[in-house]
């Protein structure tokens, strides 16, 4: 081949690597990079070791008394919903605006509902019975009206009991919204008829819709009963129940105290119990006891117990409830 011929061939090498750098993707980098030194600089790897220092290690500690910027959370109020001793604040330090209330309804209708429900009053779609949950509480009880602004905030920023924290999904600012939105559930599910007139409302409209609701759940637990047919009240059964409503998550069988009083020699003992009066008075355990601690868990508060456990097994049949009384007497030597 002669020289002509070659450079002909050249040519068209050179050319094709041009053009087969040319596929239109774009790139951050420079086009030509001849000189990579400055790309290379020797450098320690995040927990590297180094034997330059004492300590071996490459990462040093910040000098003593370093404040990062922009990471400090000293206003405990704001970030933890606490005063300087530690105590839950009464009240939120922002301000609800009701732009800032729509924003807490927005995201409590995306992170609560599921649980706590449209209205809070516990009976979210995953809780409508039997798959194991713990029942979220509702809110419309004196003991959460009451709870200092700074409860409501740590229960969403810290988790309470067996509700899981929601601070990474959900950050500070939008936290007090929620507590702002619950705190207007609240209002607005204990207001009088008086109150309730000062607004542009239909009492008559909204009677209608609670009682349409009272009656579908009323056939709900007619339907539940039905489809159970003729239960027999087991023991085997009650434990059972037991499982399917995440009892033992707050009554142990072993004598320990979890959340709530042991089941273990629980049946037929004595003990005393605040009523719904606040007065103390000794009951025997039996099976009107046993059987009105579940579905009416705040008629009498067992003494030494919060009331933490949740108003919402009133849909447990009644061979359900007569199991777990079954299932409770096995624990016992009474
Ligand atoms: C996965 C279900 C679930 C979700 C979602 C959930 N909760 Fe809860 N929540 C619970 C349960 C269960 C309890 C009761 C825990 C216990 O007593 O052991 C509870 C308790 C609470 C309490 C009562 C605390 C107390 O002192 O008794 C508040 C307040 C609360 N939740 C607020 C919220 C807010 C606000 C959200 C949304 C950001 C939320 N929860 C999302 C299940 C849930
Ligand atoms: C969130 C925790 C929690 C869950 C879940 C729970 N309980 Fe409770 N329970 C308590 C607490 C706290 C008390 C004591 C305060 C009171 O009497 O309300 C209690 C009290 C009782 C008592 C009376 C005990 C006594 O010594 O007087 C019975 C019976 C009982 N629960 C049965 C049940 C049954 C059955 C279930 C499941 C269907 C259940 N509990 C689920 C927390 C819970």
């Amino acid at each position: 081949m002669n020289t002509n011929g070659i450079k002909k061939i050249a040519i068209v090498f050179v050319l094709g690597a041009f053009l087969a750098g040319c596929r239109g993707t774009t790139s951050e980098k420079t086009p030509i990079h001849p000189n990579m030194n400055m790309d290379q600089q020797p450098r320690k790897e995040a927990q590297e070791e180094n034997n330059f220092f004492e300590d071996g290690r490459s990462m040093r500690q910040p000098v003593e008394g370093t404040v990062a910027r922009g990471f400090r959370k000293a206003d405990l109020a704001y970030y933890e919903g606490v005063d300087e001793d530690g105590e839950w604040i009464a009240d939120a330090p922002v301000e609800f605006t009701q732009s800032f209330l729509y924003r807490g309804k927005e995201r409590y209708e995306i992170y609560c509902t599921p649980c706590h429900g449209i209205t809070g009053d516990g009976r979210g779609i995953i809780m409508t019975g039997g798959y194991g949950y713990v029942p979220a509480p509702t809110f419309h009880q004196d003991r959460l009206r009451e709870a200092p602004d700074g409860e409501i905030y740590s229960a969403i920023y810290n988790g309470v009991r067996n509700m899981p924290s929601y601070a990474h999904q959900i950050k500070t600012e939008d936290r007090w919204a929620i507590v702002g939105y619950i705190r207007a559930l609240q209002a607005s599910q204990n207001a009088t008829e008086d109150e309730i007139l000062e607004f542009d409302v239909d009492l008559d409209e909204l009677k209608a819709e609670y009682e349409t609701e009272q009656a579908r759940l009323a056939e709900l637990q007619e339907a539940r009963t039905a489809s159970q047919g003729e239960v027999v009240a087991t023991a085997e059964r009650g434990k059972q129940v037991s499982t399917e409503w995440a009892c033992q998550t707050c009554h142990s069988l072993d004598g320990s105290v979890v959340i709530g009083p042991s089941w273990l020699n629980l049946y037929g003992s004595e003990g005393q119990v605040v009523t719904a009066d606040g007065e103390t008075i000794t009951v025997t355990k039996n099976d009107e006891y046993i059987i009105e601690s579940i579905v009416n868990p705040y008629a009498k508060v067992t003494e030494g117990f919060d009331p933490l456990m949740a108003n919402a097994y009133g849909s447990l049949s009644e061979a359900d409830l007569k199991s777990l009384v079954e299932y409770i007497k096995t624990l016992s030597d009474n």
